[in-house]
């Protein structure tokens, strides 16, 4: 597998292996996270089997019956440089074999002073709050804006828009665009609910009454939807104006994945990134002013905000060596992005494309369907958008011309 190869299937997809596997993963794990053989899902009657991967290079998959995919998806967005990039693994076995582990909040390295500059070079933000998952960035965020608000007395208030999606932590949950209802509802004797939510494309109303708005300025598992520099701008004004601070969730649509390293350059008050920043390992953070980032005040010895793993030098050294290669490849995300959103839009059958760069939703009609179909022909993309009306495409940087144009016509092949 080279990472640039054409699928390959000499097995069923699943395969007798998978299937294996997945009766095993289902005796053992939490029946709500993946879904089980012989399942269907609720929505449409498509069968749910999944495959379990084996092995992944650049913007191939091998499952465990060697059927070889093209990964659309990148992995939920993660391996934008591609899976297993070599300049990764390899700074990432020489730091294991250093300093595998750091003291969060006691005792730093120096991985994550060089890690936390990188980030502020590229964002022209002040300070950094490290995470291991997206949904410690928002945690870190959302404590940030009781931190920096908390003076005026009042419960929190934060504004965030129809269609977001902000990870299911603790943290967001309490309505912070969960994208569905479902995500929520079972939590809800747990949650107090400080956000209001609405609608994506109409005016805010006034903020007076919020601390913070949060929003994707391209919304991901929302449907690959860009909010466009006027309404963000228009945002920004409203934010300043009264006072709320702006926060971008730029965990999917950050880190080159719409072509630039942020995907506007209008400068919040607080940033999150993830996802694609540790090349495949887990490490995300918030970002802020120092205006708003000050508010924390000085560590007095026990931090009120730290994790036993908050800065974790394995994570630092893969995202120090995966931003070079970001940075590299943002030419190469403007031109394929822009060849694979015209090449989808002549396909019969695509109703339209959205998105910017290597994140596109290509809005078809029985969008489960079509992810099914086209697994079943070694392609492996996800729905998107608030009720799957779209194909969710975010490939990895490094995926080859030939693998995009082979989706195409199986696309069109799946659509037909
Ligand atoms: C925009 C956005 N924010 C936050 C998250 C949560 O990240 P994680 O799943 O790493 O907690 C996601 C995950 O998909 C996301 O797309």
């Amino acid at each position: 597998m080279t990472g640039a190869d054409l699928p390959s299937l000499p097995s069923p997809v699943p395969g007798a292996c998978s299937t294996a596997w997945v009766d095993r993963l289902a005796a053992r794990e939490c029946p709500a996270i993946t879904a089980r053989r012989a399942r269907r899902a609720r929505e449409s009657g498509v069968p749910q089997d999944p495959i379990v991967w084996a092995r992944a290079r650049g913007a191939n998959v091998e499952d465990v019956d060697g059927n070889v995919y093209v990964d659309l998806t990148a992995g939920f967005g993660v391996a934008a440089v591609g899976h297993a990039h070599p300049a990764v693994t390899r700074a990432v076995s020489r730091q294991v074999e250093v300093l595998p582990h750091a003291m969060g909040d006691a005792f730093a390295d120096p991985t994550r002073v060089e890690l936390m500059e990188a980030l502020c070079a590229r964002t022209g933000m002040d300070r950094v709050i490290l995470g291991l998952s997206g949904s410690d960035a928002i945690d870190a965020a959302m404590k940030t804006v009781v931190i920096a608000r908390g003076a005026r007395g009042r419960p929190l208030r934060v504004l965030c828009l129809a269609g977001g999606y902000h990870g299911l932590g603790s943290g967001a949950l309490p309505s912070l665009g969960y994208l569905r209802a479902a995500m929520q509802a079972p939590f809800a004797p747990a949650l107090s609910l400080y956000a209001d939510v609405v609608p994506f494309d109409t005016p805010l109303p006034s903020l007076s009454a919020y601390d913070a708005v949060i929003l994707e300025p391209v919304q991901g598992r929302g449907g690959m939807r860009e909010l466009g520099e006027a309404r963000l701008g228009e945002i920004h004004a409203a934010a300043r104006g009264q006072g709320a601070l702006v926060i971008h969730d730029e965990i999917y649509s950050g880190c080159g994945r719409t072509g630039a390293f942020l995907s506007t350059p209008l400068a919040p008050d607080l940033l999150c990134l993830g996802k694609a920043l540790g090349g495949g390992f887990p490490v995300s953070a918030c970002l802020g002013t120092a205006r708003v980032m000050d508010a924390w005040g000085n560590s007095g010895g026990a931090a009120i905000h730290t994790q036993t793993f908050l800065g974790h030098p394995v994570g630092n050294a893969a995202a120090l060596a995966t931003l070079p290669e970001i940075d590299a490849l943002l030419p190469e995300v403007r031109r394929k992005g822009e060849a694979l959103a015209r090449a989808c839009a002549t396909v019969p059958g695509v109703r339209r494309v959205t998105g910017r760069g290597l994140m596109l939703g290509v809005h078809v009609d029985e969008s489960l369907v079509v992810t099914r179909r086209l697994l079943e022909r070694g392609y492996i993309v996800l729905p998107c958008g608030e009720k799957a009306e779209a194909l969710g495409l975010t490939p990895p940087f490094v995926i080859a011309d030939a693998q995009l144009a082979a989706f195409v016509a199986a696309l069109g092949d799946c659509l037909r």
